[in-house]
């Protein structure tokens, strides 16, 4: 836990001094859960976006975009439940006066009793070496079968108690299992409530006519309420997408873990419309094709699991998360649900018009089911940038600080670098970068020793340093460094375009997918 912390630490100081994250407003002390992306974060979020945008809407000719407005009726999130359902049951401590999710408490104390069973587990691996069998463990061991068996339940009565609406007895289960504020310690709760977590705001000038209106709280409601324009002015056929990115708002209250839970964030969403009795079969497609596009970005097939809902939202038949293992543990980084025809029956219902679609085959109309996949940008950013953070001791004994970003996503592609500031070096690193900055970001850095230079690049993730050095003038060659692998070859200038080109390239990596 103390090691996860410390990673966590790591992950946010580093990405402040390197200029990818800042705290939002920081000058006035900040403004909790919202922040701000800065030179290089820009540029890796960008990168994420379009790695997205192309593996959707380029790769498939069935799916395309857009770009609804944040503002929409106030209809729309009456029809979608959000007034009435988009809820978090919150509970006060009375002594810390702190607030938290009563389920988040819960979870954290499930939570804790799989620790206990991993640590059992971890135990026996080390005074059973390779004769250890850990199915055989965890279905006869007596211990973890007790702690297992418990966190099962736990997690069980919560959702059934939140499904039920029955918060009475989600307070009575964190009484029962004596979960403590971590503030204060004390177990001195008020009772749970429910909180909605839509931002409101008004549209017009005078107080009387002015319209309520909500921060959209997922962009997904844009999408159904355009279904029947894209569909007719695209002429799309079922089984068809529509694919769109921007900013999501929710007060959060538990906002916590840096740009995991954020106030303000942005998603990537996909709403898939197919016939219905088939959405089953589109949602194990889509759940394959999401898992297959996060491996494409090398960051280890172990860092990701699904998790199946055990408790599914009210407009859904089936539901799983990608979870991805950041700093501090599995959590979700990506949903893909099947939403059945809720939402575009529901908006049929509250604005009168017909969203529904012919289909020549059977001959007759019906209101498509849908497959939605739906990823936070900034969670995403989060499991990329946490995992490209390493710290590598080398044969020498020294360390170094590394961002081993997918090339395809880092900010900068390469650095140019005159080994001195002097003898016509500097000029040629400048005629280097103004051909290599047509086709990617590129920068320059004149400043300290090669290999400080070097070192600063490995942090701010660049792929790539390019060396002018007095061999340059008489021969037209450079030494390029691969930070991965801090392999050095001499190589043409005329020849890095297309070196850089054959690691950064998008095409090469949607490849991958
Ligand atoms: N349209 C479905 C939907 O919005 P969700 O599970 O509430 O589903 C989808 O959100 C994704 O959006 C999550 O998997 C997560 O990556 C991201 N997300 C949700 N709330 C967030 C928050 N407060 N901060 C950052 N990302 C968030």
């Amino acid at each position: 836990m103390k090691n996860q912390e410390d990673k966590f630490k790591k992950v946010i100081s580093h990405a402040k001094e390197y200029g990818y994250v800042f705290q939002s407003s920081e000058i006035y002390d900040g403004l909790s859960a919202v922040y701000d992306y800065a030179q290089n974060g820009v540029e890796l979020k960008n990168n994420i976006r379009e790695y997205w945008w192309k593996a959707m809407v380029q790769m498939n000719e069935n799916i395309v975009g857009l770009d609804s407005a944040i503002f929409m009726h106030p209809t729309t999130w009456k029809a979608s439940g959000h007034v009435d359902a988009f809820n978090d049951p919150l509970i006060d401590n009375k002594d810390s006066k702190k607030r938290y999710r009563a389920d988040v408490l819960i979870e954290d104390y499930a939570e804790k009793l799989n620790l206990k069973a991993k640590k059992e587990i971890a135990k026996a691996v080390k005074r059973f070496g390779d004769a250890f069998n850990e199915n055989e463990f965890i279905t006869t061991n007596p211990r973890v079968l007790k702690y297992l068996s418990k966190r099962d339940e736990v997690l069980k009565r919560m959702g059934e108690s939140l499904e039920n609406e029955d918060l009475v007895e989600v307070k009575n289960l964190i009484e029962e299992l004596e979960i403590a504020c971590p503030v204060s310690g004390s177990k001195n709760w008020t009772d749970v409530k429910q909180f909605n977590l839509m931002f409101g705001t008004k549209l017009g000038a005078s107080a009387d006519s002015a319209m309520d209106l909500y921060l959209r709280p997922e962009t997904a409601q844009g999408i159904f309420v355009n279904f029947a324009n894209v569909q007719k002015t695209g002429r799309m056929k079922i089984p068809f997408g529509i694919a769109q990115t921007g900013k999501a708002f929710r007060n959060e209250i538990v906002a916590r873990q840096f740009i995991f839970r954020m106030r303000e964030f942005e998603q990537m969403e996909m709403q898939f419309f197919v016939r219905p009795g088939e959405e089953l079969k589109w949602y194990e497609h889509w759940k394959e094709k999401r898992l297959n596009w996060h491996l494409s970005l090398g960051l280890g097939k172990e860092n990701y699991r699904f998790h199946d809902h055990d408790k599914l939202a009210h407009y859904a038949n089936a539901a799983a998360d990608i979870e991805f293992d950041f700093p501090f543990g599995f959590k979700e980084l990506e949903g893909i649900h099947s939403r059945t025809d809720f939402d575009l029956k529901a908006h049929e219902e509250h604005s009168g018009k017909k969203l529904q679609f012919f289909d020549h085959e059977m001959n007759k109309s019906y209101v498509p089911y849908v497959i939605e996949t739906s990823i936070g940008l900034d969670r995403m950013f989060l499991s990329v940038f946490s995992t490209a953070l390493q710290n590598e001791v080398l044969e020498d004994g020294s360390e170094r600080i590394v961002l081993k970003l997918p090339a395809v996503l880092a900010p900068t592609k390469a650095a140019v670098l005159p080994l001195v500031k002097k003898d016509g070096l500097p000029e040629i690193a400048r005629t280097i970068i103004n051909d290599l900055k047509f086709d990617f970001n590129v920068s320059y850095d004149e400043k300290d020793a090669i290999g400080r230079r070097y070192r600063r690049q490995d942090a701010v993730g660049t792929p790539f340093c390019i060396t002018v050095d007095h061999e340059t003038k008489n021969d037209d060659t450079v030494t390029i460094r691969h930070r991965d692998t801090m392999q050095q070859e001499r190589v043409k200038i005329s020849d890095l375009k297309s070196i850089i080109l054959k690691e950064v390239s998008l095409s090469n990596w949607l490849h991958k997918i």
